[in-house]
C-alpha cells in the first residue's frame, strides 16, 4: 500500500470515531454480500455509549439492499438508525420500522443512485464500503456487491473503507462500474447482451476523501440454502414446463436472460434448470447471483450471469474463491442502477421470476406488507424487473401459515405490482397465464389454476357476488374486498 494510504489505516474503533450523530451513511452491501463488517459494530458500540450518557446518536443508512447482521442488526439493536433505505430484511430493523422508530423509504432499487446524485435524497455524508483493493490514485475495487456504492462514493465527502482479504485481489475484474451521464447529456446505455462490460472494474474517487482504511479478513455471513421443499419443487416444475411450451410455440426466442428473485423458491427454480438434462445454457440478468447460478455454471448451463451481488452460501463462497480466476468471464457484478435498469430489462427481453406475499384474483401483487400494514422487506428490484420484463412471472405457495392464509385473495391489502404489469402466476397448484385477458377471465383463471382448493369456493363466491351486483368489468364488492384479511385478524384463519 502506498505510504499516503498506509497512513490512513486504523482500527475499526478509530474509523467509527469519524462518523457523527446525524451522518448519512451510504454503505456497500447487497443481501448479505460485500457489506462492511467491523466499522458498523464499533459504531453501534459508540451509539450505545452515547445513549448511556444521555446523548443522541443516530445515523441514516442507505445501502444496496439488505445486508448482514454486522451492519443492519447491530445498528438497529443499538437504536442507532433514524432512517433506512432502500430495502432490508433484518428482523431487528423490521421491528424498528414497524414500531415507527426507523423511517423506512421502500424504493425501486434502480432509482436509488440517481436520486442520491440529484439530491432528491439527503446526500450521503459518509461512504462506508467494503473493497478488495484501493490505489493511491483513488481506484476502489469493490468486494462481492455493487449495489449503489459508486454513487455513494462519488457524493460523500468522507470515505471509509474496509479492505477485506477474504476474496482479496482475485475478485478484481468482476465488477463493471458504469454510471449514466447526467441530463441533458445522457447517452444510450451501451449494453446489448447480459454479459457485456461497459464500464470500469473499479470506482474512481478523489483519494483525498479516503479518511480510513480498516483491514479485515471476513466471509460474508450468508446462510446455507434449504433443500427445496415439495411446494418449491412443484412451482419450479410448473415454470419449466411453461417455458418449454412457450419455446415450442416460438414465443421465447434464443437466449432471453432470466431474472430470479431472492430466497429459497427462486433458488429452487434455477436449481431445477441446472439439473434438467434438456435445459440449454442460459444467461442470467438479475439482481442477486445465488448458489443456483453457480450450479448452472458447474453443469455447463450458464452462458453468463450479471447481477448486483454474488450472494453465496458458505460452501459456495469457498468454491467461488477457489475458482475466481477461471470464472471471471462468467460473472459480472454491476451497480444496481444498471443490473435493474428498466430500459435494459426491456431491451434484453428478460424473463422475470419473483415471489409474492399475496396476489389478488385480478392480478395485483403485494410483495411487501403483511396484512397491508406490517413491512416485511421491501419491494427491492421486483418492480424494476416486473414492469419491464418480456415475461413477468410471480410465484408463491398457495397458502401460508399452515393453510390459515390464502396467498390468493379477493383484493391485495397493498399494491406493489399492478394488474397492468403482471402476466403469469404460479403456485404449487398450477400456473395461470393471464396475458390478454379481461378482469373476469383473469379472476377465473387465477382461482382455478393457482388458489388452494380449500379457498376456491370462497373466492368464486366473492367473484360471483361482484358480477351479480352489476360490476361486470371489474367485479369488486367493496364491502367484502378485505373479508379474508378481516377474518384472519379476528379468528386466526382466512377460512373459518
Ligand atoms: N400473509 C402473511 N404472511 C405471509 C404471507 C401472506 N400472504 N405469505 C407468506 N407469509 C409469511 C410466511 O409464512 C413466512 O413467515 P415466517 O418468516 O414467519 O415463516 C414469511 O412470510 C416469508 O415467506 P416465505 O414463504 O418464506 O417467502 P420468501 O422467503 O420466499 O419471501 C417475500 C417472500 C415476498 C417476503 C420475498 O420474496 C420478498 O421480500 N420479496 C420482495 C422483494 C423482491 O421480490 N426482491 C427480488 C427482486 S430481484
Amino acid at each position: 500500500m502506498n505510504a499516503k494510504l498506509a497512513s490512513r489505516t486504523m482500527t475499526a474503533q478509530e474509523a467509527a470515531e469519524l462518523i457523527h450523530h446525524g451522518d448519512v451513511i451510504g454503505a456497500s452491501g447487497f443481501t448479505p454480500s460485500g457489506y462492511p463488517k467491523v466499522i458498523p459494530v464499533a459504531l453501534a458500540a459508540r451509539a450505545v455509549q452515547a445513549h448511556e450518557a444521555g446523548l443522541p446518536f443516530q445515523v441514516s443508512l442507505y445501502t444496496g439492499a439488505s445486508t448482514g447482521d454486522e451492519l443492519d442488526g447491530v445498528l438497529a439493536r443499538a437504536k442507532a438508525l433514524s432512517r433506512r433505505l432502500p430495502y432490508q430484511s433484518n428482523a431487528d430493523v423490521r421491528a424498528g420500522i414497524n414500531a415507527g422508530e426507523i423511517e423506512f423509504t421502500d424504493m425501486h432499487l434502480s432509482h436509488v443512485g440517481q436520486m442520491v446524485r440529484w439530491g432528491f435524497l439527503p446526500k450521503p455524508t459518509v461512504a462506508l464500503v467494503e473493497a478488495v483493493d484501493v490505489t493511491a490514485d483513488g481506484r476502489i475495487y469493490l468486494s462481492a456487491s455493487g449495489g449503489a456504492s459508486a454513487s455513494y462514493l462519488q457524493t460523500a465527502d468522507r470515505i471509509l473503507i474496509e479492505l477485506n482479504a477474504f476474496y482479496g485481489h482475485g475478485l478484481k475484474g468482476y465488477h463493471d462500474v458504469y454510471i449514466p451521464e447526467d441530463m441533458p447529456n445522457r447517452q444510450t446505455i451501451p449494453l446489448l447482451h447480459a454479459g457485456d462490460r461497459i464500464g470500469t472494474d473499479y470506482v474512481q474517487v478523489d483519494p483525498a476523501k479516503i479518511m480510513a482504511i480498516v483491514e479485515t479478513n471476513l466471509a460474508d455471513r450468508s446462510g446455507a440454502f434449504r433443500e427445496p421443499d415439495e411446494a418449491s419443487k412443484t412451482i419450479a416444475s410448473h415454470i419449466l414446463e411453461f417455458l418449454k411450451r412457450e419455446k415450442k410455440l416460438g414465443r421465447l426466442n434464443g437466449d432471453q436472460p432470466y431474472q430470479s428473485g431472492v430466497g429459497n423458491v427462486a433458488n429452487a427454480v434455477l436449481g431445477s434448470m441446472a439439473s434438467d438434462p434438456a435445459q440449454p445454457p442460459v444467461s442470467i440478468f438479475t439482481e442477486v447471483m445465488q448458489d443456483s447460478v453457480v450450479q448452472l455454471l458447474l453443469n455447463d448451463k450458464l452462458v453468463v450471469a450479471s447481477g448486483a451481488a454474488m450472494t453465496l452460501s458458505p460452501a459456495c463462497q469457498t468454491l467461488f474463491k477457489a475458482n475466481m480466476d477461471a470464472w471471471r468471464d462468467k460473472f459480472v457484478i454491476r451497480q444496481m442502477e444498471i443490473s435493474n435498469s428498466a430500459g435494459l430489462a426491456r431491451r434484453l427481453g428478460i424473463i422475470a421470476m419473483n415471489t409474492a406475499l399475496e396476489m389478488d384474483i385480478f392480478g395485483n401483487v403485494n410483495s411487501t406488507h403483511v396484512m397491508g400494514t406490517k413491512m416485511m422487506n421491501g419491494i427491492g428490484g421486483s418492480g424494476d424487473f416486473t414492469r419491464n420484463a418480456f415475461l413477468p412471472i410471480f410465484m408463491t405457495p398457495s397458502t401460508a401459515k399452515g393453510g390459515a392464509i390464502s396467498s390468493i385473495v379477493p383484493m391485495v391489502t397493498h399494491v406493489d405490482h399492478t394488474e397492468h404489469d403482471t402476466m403469469v402466476f404460479v403456485t404449487e397448484q398450477g400456473l395461470a397465464d393471464v396475458r390478454g385477458m379481461g378482469p373476469e377471465r383473469r379472476a377465473r383463471e387465477i382461482i382455478e389454476k393457482c388458489a388452494h382448493p380449500d379457498y376456491r369456493p370462497l373466492l368464486l363466491d366473492y367473484l360471483e357476488e361482484g358480477l351479480r351486483n352489476g360490476s361486470r368489468h371489474t367485479p369488486v364488492t367493496l364491502g367484502r374486498a378485505f373479508e379474508f384479511h378481516k377474518r384472519f385478524l379476528e379468528t386466526g384463519s382466512m377460512m373459518s
